[in-house]
């Protein structure tokens, strides 16, 4: 009773309704909300703290950049999207809103498309050493619907290509990267495919920002190679599993080709299906056989891991054990 009272009195207001509205439609920054309402920034600023008080919006923080977005879950959650649609679109001031925002929108994708373009290059040259993408993807969304998780973390999410054909698939699916550009170019690419269950955030994959045992299935497409410390990525994401839950690495088997290093920053030309087990053992991971997509000249390997389902998430065991397996094998 108390909150519902609290998220009335926080509507109760046409900015912070606007507000509202806004937010339902997409995650945005003061400086975007504040351009399309017209109002100066502090205002702006403590309407949007009233409204996370009473648990109507989210807000997260990314580098400097903060953003807002409707309460994904909490008791006030299902209250504020009802509200927004019983707001509807007709009213003229939330339509006039709504296509400013639109016109925001617009601005962000031709940011990220020009950063594409600029990397588009490099990343085709990558594209054409190994089998067609759309086999791995395929692959990818085999492995994933026999896991059926309910969640799923993508680690190193890049564009968010891999949110965007396993997000259908779960019901809330999160995307990390250490690049803003990237997200930027995510961001457009899951709301041009209108995937409202996937969102993406800045982060570190050694030092994830979420809780222990919360995701069911996390993904590490293609961002193995980048790590100077590959064991402490999977000990972090296999921090983050459920009892029960998978790991799914896609990288590359060992390889050659040095010009990778030089010209697309790789730090592993390829990992070993021996030592990809031993971080996940040393993670706590039950690893399955891996899976192996050969092409020319790069092979492309697929590796599962599970947490065991009756294990508490990190046994005291795992931790002891952690230290030493995680360094071997990474100085190279
Ligand atoms: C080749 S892209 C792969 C993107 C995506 N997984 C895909 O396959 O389409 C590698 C991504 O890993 C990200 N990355 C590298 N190191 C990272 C780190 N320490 N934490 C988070 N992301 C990282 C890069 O910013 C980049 O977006």
């Amino acid at each position: 009773m108390e909150s519902l009272l609290a998220a009335l009195r926080a509507v109760a207001e046409q900015t912070r309704l606007r507000l509202l509205v806004l937010c339902a439609h997409g995650e945005l920054t003061v400086s975007e909300l504040t351009q399309i309402l017209g109002q100066s920034q502090p205002r702006v600023s403590r309407h949007l703290k009233l409204l996370c008080e009473a648990g109507l919006l989210d807000r997260f923080r990314e580098g400097s950049w903060v953003f807002y977005r409707l309460s994904q879950s909490g008791p006030a959650a299902p209250f504020a999207r009802q509200l927004v649609a019983a707001c509807g679109v007709s009213d003229p001031t939330l339509a006039l809103d709504l296509q400013r925002l639109n016109a925001i929108k617009r601005q962000r994708a031709d940011v990220a498309s020009a950063y594409f373009r600029e990397n588009a290059e490099q990343w085709h040259r990558i594209r054409s050493l190994y089998i067609d993408e759309r086999d791995v993807e395929a692959a990818l969304v085999d492995i994933i619907a026999a896991a059926d998780p309910r969640d799923l973390l993508d680690i190193g999410t890049g564009t968010g290509r891999v949110l965007e054909i396993l997000a259908p698939r779960v019901e809330r699916a999160l995307g990390i990267d250490q690049s803003r550009e990237m997200l930027s170019v995510a961001r457009v690419n899951l709301e041009r495919a209108g995937l409202e269950n996937g969102s993406v955030r800045l982060g570190d994959m050694y030092q994830l920002a979420l809780p222990d045992a919360s995701f069911d299935a996390v993904v590490i497409h293609q961002v193995l190679h980048y790590a100077d410390r590959p064991g402490a990525a999977l000990a972090e994401a296999g921090r983050v599993l459920r009892p029960g839950g998978i790991l799914v690495v896609v990288d590359f088997a060992p390889h050659a080709l040095e010009f990778l290093r030089d010209e697309q920053a790789h730090r592993r030309l390829g990992f070993a299906d021996a030592e990809v087990a031993e971080w996940c053992r040393a993670a706590g991971l039950a690893p399955a056989p891996a899976r192996h997509l050969p092409g020319d000249p790069l092979t492309v390997v697929i590796w599962t891991a599970k947490r065991d389902a009756a294990s508490s998430y990190f046994t005291p065991e795992v931790r002891r054990a952690s230290p030493a397996a995680l360094v071997e094998g990474e100085l190279h």
